[in-house]
């Protein structure tokens, strides 16, 4: 039995790092874990400027351990009058790493979303001749479109034609939960791949229903059947370039899950590469670890591959049931479990 894994240092292409009080607790968790993350813009206010995305990215820095060396690779939040010129001119200087479109209202902080691609048509020409790459939430969200349904859907009716409209385009579908989003990825050109997180390869949708209301296991694209379920962890164990790790770490405040209107979200930043790694060991996949969690992700994005190794012992690891941060607390993934591999700390 393997009782440790050494790879290449991870990197999250997917995670909310949040700002003030919340993000000084959770960049640590993060920082440890990987050596770059691709960083959400949906604050409140969005991240739509390079000027916004450098002051944020300053902000992140300020926020980590002293000794850390972790590099966030900051985004653009896409609306209906996104400056092209800004973003290319971000992205020509380092300050953007890719723009992320989020359907108007299709989760937290999305009010300000696009509305219809066909408003942002210019923009992501723009993109598509300089290669910067689209990251999208793939949900529609008209009401009569029943919530399990809404990433199969907008398959169909809009991501289909928008990779045929700019089919140079680099696309992350990101966090998929469907077996249908698999199936899409699976036979797109090269240009388009997907994130996964840790808890679509662990839980299923009974998971948010189990003995009652269980609003920790809640998050958008919200958890799907079981058959999705193991598709995804078909995908990512599968050993496909197409397919990378994208933790999609989203904290929110214990009173803002356990409420009458609980946020989506789940934080499972501080043990993901524990969590994901589960996932490897009971499917049989340990040796493709390393490709969907340092390898994929920087080659898709045309980025260098990290130089320096972490290493995985097998070595239990008790979930605390929760974390403090910013005055108040949050409930962890697998807040109470144990998990079978522990990350080394460097
Ligand atoms: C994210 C958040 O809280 O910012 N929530 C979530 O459930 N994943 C937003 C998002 O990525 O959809
Ligand atoms: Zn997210």
């Amino acid at each position: 039995m393997t009782d440790q894994i050494t790879i290449r240092r991870p990197d999250d292409w997917h995670v909310h790092l949040r700002d003030g009080d919340m993000l000084k607790a959770v960049a640590h968790y993060t920082a440890r874990q990987f050596a770059r993350a691709i960083v959400m813009p949906n604050l409140s206010p969005p991240v739509t400027t390079s000027a916004q995305a450098g002051a944020y990215r300053d902000r992140i820095l300020a926020a980590l351990p002293a000794d850390s060396d972790f590099q966030p690779l900051m985004t653009c939040y896409l609306t209906d009058s996104a400056d092209a010129d800004d973003i290319a001119a971000g992205f020509a200087a380092g300050i953007f790493t890719a723009a992320k479109l989020y359907p108007a209202n299709a989760t937290t902080n999305s009010a300000h979303g696009v509305t219809d691609v066909a408003n942002i048509q210019s923009v992501l020409g723009r993109m598509q001749d300089i290669g910067m790459p689209l990251l999208i939430h793939g949900e529609v969200t008209d009401s009569d479109i029943d919530i399990f349904d809404r990433e199969a859907v907008f398959i169909e009716r809009t991501l289909k034609d928008l990779i045929a409209g700019f089919p140079e385009l680099k696309v992350v579908f990101e966090h998929i939960t469907t077996q249908q989003a698999v199936q899409f990825v699976d036979q797109a050109g090269p240009n388009v791949a997907a994130t996964i997180t840790p808890h679509h390869l662990h839980i299923n949708r009974n998971a948010m229903f189990q003995g009652g209301m269980r609003p920790h296991a809640y998050c958008l694209p919200v958890a799907k059947r079981e058959q999705h379920r193991l598709a995804l962890r078909q995908a990512a164990t599968s050993g496909s370039s197409k397919y990378f790790l994208g933790t999609d770490s989203a904290p929110h405040e214990i009173h803002a899950k356990e409420s009458a209107c609980g946020c989506a979200g789940i934080f499972n930043a501080p043990y993901a590469m524990e969590s994901y790694a589960a996932v490897f060991e009971e499917e049989g996949a340990l040796d493709h670890l390393e490709a969907f969690a340092s390898i994929n992700g920087p080659q898709f994005y045309g980025l260098p591959l990290n130089e320096d190794m972490v290493t995985l012992h097998r070595s239990e690891t008790e979930i605390p049931d929760i974390l403090p941060a910013a005055g108040t607390s949050i409930v962890p993934f697998q807040s109470g479990e144990s998990l079978v591999w522990r990350l080394a700390t460097a």
